[in-house]
């Protein structure tokens, strides 16, 4: 496995990894990794020869008042968990190499979905996460690219942008994975307290409740969330800070919902934001 810390050694290591029948694959992290985001790495090894991670805590992506300084970080471990997963490459640049002219003036505009679910909650997120991404796209030129659905909004605006800026990279979506109690895997659960711990699992029991209202024949959204709302109300320690039935394409609220929506939610655990989603079938 290459460590690679600037763009020039990137350049240099994804010429020699690529080739007419060697494909590339690019998983972006913000690392402190887990099993979610290894799974994606197992994912582009499916779906290409050379895999590429790439380790950036990307501060165009954070608002003021939100948790850049504390992001947990252990890149010695992040790297023996990539190389033990067959990593080609690991891109790991600092914060200067990824922006020399400082804030970049040209940004990525994510358009009317910035307004939905947690992009109206967290202004200025989107547009720093679709940059950062457009940028190590530029830098890595892959082939194809493995998000996880865990961010779902996050998913579906890189997979917009890539087809509006006809950026040439197949975007790629791996399923959430979970713990063994159902919260979802998140670098952010580092954060949480012993208590807050076993209560974030509310999250996963409100989504598998209206789930399993819908699965049982309930398509008015309202009732939907009103079983989320009632299941995060029994866990005292979490707050709601949205919940909402969207359809996947547009993400535009529904009022009825329809197999392939989605039921979306972001929840504070003590001052832990944590956000999870579920698929209706
Ligand atoms: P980060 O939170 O580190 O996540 C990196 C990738 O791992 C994202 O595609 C995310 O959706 C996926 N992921 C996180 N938890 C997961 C889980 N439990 N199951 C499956 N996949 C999971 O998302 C970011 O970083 C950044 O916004 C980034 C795209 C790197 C841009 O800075």
């Amino acid at each position: 496995m290459l460590t690679v810390r600037t763009r020039e050694e990137l350049t240099a290591a994804t010429r020699d990894l690529r080739g007419p029948s060697r494909k590339v694959c690019l998983v972006p992290t913000m690392g402190f990794l887990h099993e979610g985001h290894l799974s994606l790495v197992d994912r582009a090894h499916d779906l290409a020869e050379t895999v590429v991670v790439s380790i950036f805590v990307n501060p165009l992506q954070f608002g003021p008042g939100e948790d850049l300084g504390t992001y947990p970080r252990d890149e010695a471990r992040d790297l023996a968990l990539l190389e033990a997963r067959g990593t080609d490459v690991v891109f790991v640049p600092t914060v200067e190499e990824m922006y020399p002219a400082g804030d970049p003036q040209v940004t990525v505009s994510p358009g009317p979905m910035e307004r939905r679910l947690c992009g109206a909650h967290r202004p200025g997120h989107f547009r720093g996460v679709l940059t950062v991404v457009a940028k190590l796209f530029g830098l890595v030129r892959p082939d194809v690219a493995v998000f996880g659905r865990k961010d779902f909004q996050q998913s579906v605006l890189i997979r917009r942008m890539a087809r509006d800026l006809n950026l040439g990279v197949r975007v790629e979506t791996g399923p959430i994975v979970r713990e063994s109690d159902g919260l979802a895997m998140s670098s952010r659960n580092a954060y949480l307290s012993g208590p807050e711990r076993t209560q974030a699992v509310g999250l996963h029991r409100a989504l598998s409740a209206t789930a399993a209202l819908f699965g049982g024949g309930e398509r008015r959204a309202a009732a939907l969330l009103a079983a989320v709302e009632r299941e995060i109300a029994n866990h005292p320690l979490l707050s709601l800070q949205y919940a909402e039935v969207v359809e996947p394409e547009g993400l535009e609220a529904v009022n009825s919902a329809s197999p392939g929506d989605v039921v979306a939610l972001a929840a504070f655990c003590g001052t832990t934001r944590l956000i999870d989603n579920v698929e209706l079938s």
